[in-house]
């Protein structure tokens, strides 16, 4: 069994440090560097021309991922975009027509949410795209289109290597579809292509911080609450860390829009509250920095993650992380490394059982 995890103790851990293959995988054929064209082969016959609507739409990890495309294909496509889990979505009867693409998100094709999201879909005559990381699945079958990612099989429950592949995807969709419709100058493309391709070896050396976040758990791995806090692309970002840390340390941890903190969840701030506060690129990454001031002047204990953009302007904090350079709509896919790896050895220092956690299953096949 060591031999199939690659020398790895889990799964999890495998999976991680697997992610910069798996992401140059899944770009591997579908961009070129110099012209910044983005190609999938898969989309035969697809045109956005007639689509007015996006709605994506998936259940955990895969959800997170949707919400996070969300900002790059509103931002580069001009096209408007709407996420919702597929629990939600499945009863709502949510008004859909010929006109609305429906972007389906799932590592495994079998989650039963998510396939009768599918369904309801297709039954309202919308066109519904999957995106799958597992060949010949149900939700592949009733998709009209589905763009594979590449991360290989995903053991682990606590997915990883699955979410920054279907990140990937997205933003490929993102580029490809302000492509079709003309909505950005080829500068910009070109701009946000050279990033994507440097990505899989930035993560690689982002990796190396592994045994500088296992000490990091070592000190937290005993506190009680952790509060993860985001803007803009870092609030899902914020929502998947939280999870991350939920599903196998079974800590109470809560994932944040940062700029909700003033109404409500900043009265939860105390010495022995821990927020992990990520700082994107841009704007939102700015306004962040007010929350790590209210948070330090209440007592509370910070970590950051943080774009080197706003390395001058953070504020002394307990530990301080920092991604290398890259694009706003990409950060998430640098900034996820280290939330994986602190959630994986915060729940080793515990003592769970990491690859398949208590009460959960890596795909939910039944309501
Ligand atoms: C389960 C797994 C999660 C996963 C979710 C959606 O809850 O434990 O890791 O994100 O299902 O799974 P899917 O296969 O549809 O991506």
């Amino acid at each position: 069994l060591t031999a199939e995890k690659g020398g790895y103790k889990h799964f999890m851990l495998k999976e991680i440090h697997e992610q910069p293959q798996a992401l140059e995988d899944t770009i591997l054929g579908r961009v070129d560097g110099i012209t910044g064209q983005v190609r999938f082969d898969e989309l035969e016959n697809f045109s956005l021309e007639t689509v007015e609507r996006v709605i994506i739409t998936a259940c955990g990890t895969a959800c997170h991922a949707g919400m996070i495309g969300k900002y790059s294909i509103e931002h580069l496509a001009k096209v408007p975009v709407e996420v919702e889990y597929a629990s939600e979505f499945r009863y709502r009867q949510p008004l859909l027509n010929e006109k609305t693409l429906v972007i389906c998100i799932s590592q495994s094709g079998e989650t039963a949410d998510t396939l009768a999201a599918a369904r309801l879909a297709k039954d309202s005559h919308a066109r519904v795209l999957s995106i799958c990381n597992s060949m010949g699945t149900s939700l592949t079958r009733i998709a009209d289109w589905t763009l594979y990612t590449r991360a290989g099989i995903e053991i682990g429950v606590a997915s990883t290597k699955a979410f920054t592949c279907q990140l990937a995807v997205l933003f490929l969709l993102a580029l490809y579809l302000a492509q079709q419709r003309k909505t950005i100058e080829n500068e910009c493309i070109l701009y946000q292509v050279q990033f994507l391709l440097t990505l899989p070896r930035q993560m690689n050396e982002l990796l190396k911080i592994s045994d500088h976040i296992h000490e990091l758990a070592r000190e937290y791995y005993l506190y009680h609450d952790f509060l993860y806090l985001g803007r803009g692309v870092c609030y899902p970002l914020a929502l998947e860390g939280a999870l991350k840390l939920k599903e196998i340390s079974y800590l109470h941890a809560e994932g944040l829009s940062a700029g909700e903190m003033k109404h409500g969840p900043i009265a939860l701030i105390e010495p022995d509250v821990i927020s992990v506060v990520l700082l994107g690129r841009g704007i939102t990454g700015v306004k962040t920095l007010a929350n790590i001031e209210e948070i330090k002047a209440r007592k509370g204990k910070v970590i950051v993650i943080s774009h080197p953009e706003h390395l001058e302007v953070i504020p002394p904090v307990e530990k301080l992380l920092v991604i290398p350079e890259t694009s706003e709509f990409l950060a998430p896919l640098l900034l996820i490394i280290p939330l994986q790896l602190f959630a994986y050895y915060v729940a080793l220092e515990k003592g769970s059982d990491i690859d398949q956690p208590r009460n959960l299953a890596k795909s939910v096949t039944v309501e």
